[in-house]
C-alpha cells in the first residue's frame, strides 16, 4: 500500500504494509536513523516523533495513521528549532550515552511550541513519558531552563 504524508516539510509517498510501525519505516525504509527505538513496547519514549506538532510514540504507531499527515522527527527539528536545545543539552550535562536524547528533544520541541518559557513541573511533566537511565534530568533541566536565558 501506498501511504503519503508530510515528513519533515516534504511530502513522501512510502510504499509498505499499512500496519508497519511509523519506527520501522523511518529507520530502515527511509534510513532516519535518528529516531532511536528503546523498548519497542511505549514505556521509554525514545521513538518519539511529532504527529502533527503531538509527541507520540513512533513505535506504537501504525503507518497508516499517517496518511495526508505531518510527521517530525529528530532530523528535521535538529535543523530547525532543536538547534539551540541540543547544543544547551551537550554543553550543560544534559547528555551522557546519548540513546534517550533524541526523544527528549522531540518531547521538549513539542512543549516549546506550546510554551515558549516553561516551568520546571511543566517540563517534568511533558518528559514524564521520556526515560533517561544516565543524567538525573538534572542537566537536561538546566538546558531546558537557559534556553529562556539571554
Ligand atoms: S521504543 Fe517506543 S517507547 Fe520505547
Ligand atoms: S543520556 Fe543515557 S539514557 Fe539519557
Amino acid at each position: 500500500m501506498s501511504i503519503e504524508f508530510l515528513l519533515n516539510g516534504e511530502r513522501i509517498e512510502v510504499e509498505a504494509p499499512p500496519m508497519s510501525r511509523l519506527l520501522d519505516v523511518l529507520r530502515r525504509e527511509l534510513g532516519l536513523t535518528g529516531t532511536k527505538e528503546g523498548c519497542g513496547e511505549g514505556e521509554c519514549g525514545a521513538c518519539t516523533v511529532l504527529l502533527e506538532d503531538v509527541p507520540v510514540l513512533s513505535c506504537l504507531l501504525p503507518l497508516v495513521q499517517c496518511e495526508g499527515r505531518r510527521v517530525d522527527t529528530i532530523e528535521g527539528l535538529a535543523r530547525s528549532e532543536a538547534g539551540p536545545l541540543i547544543e544547551r543539552l551537550v554543553s550543560l550535562g544534559g547528555v551522557q550515552c546519548g540513546a534517550c536524547t533524541p526523544g527528549i528533544v522531540v518531547a521538549t520541541c513539542a512543549l516549546l511550541r506550546q510554551t515558549e518559557n516553561p516551568t520546571r513541573a511543566q517540563v517534568a511533566q511533558a518528559l514524564a513519558g521520556n526515560l533517561c537511565r544516565c543524567t538525573g534530568y538534572e542537566g537536561i533541566h538546566r538546558a531546558i531552563q537557559a534556553l529562556a536565558e539571554p
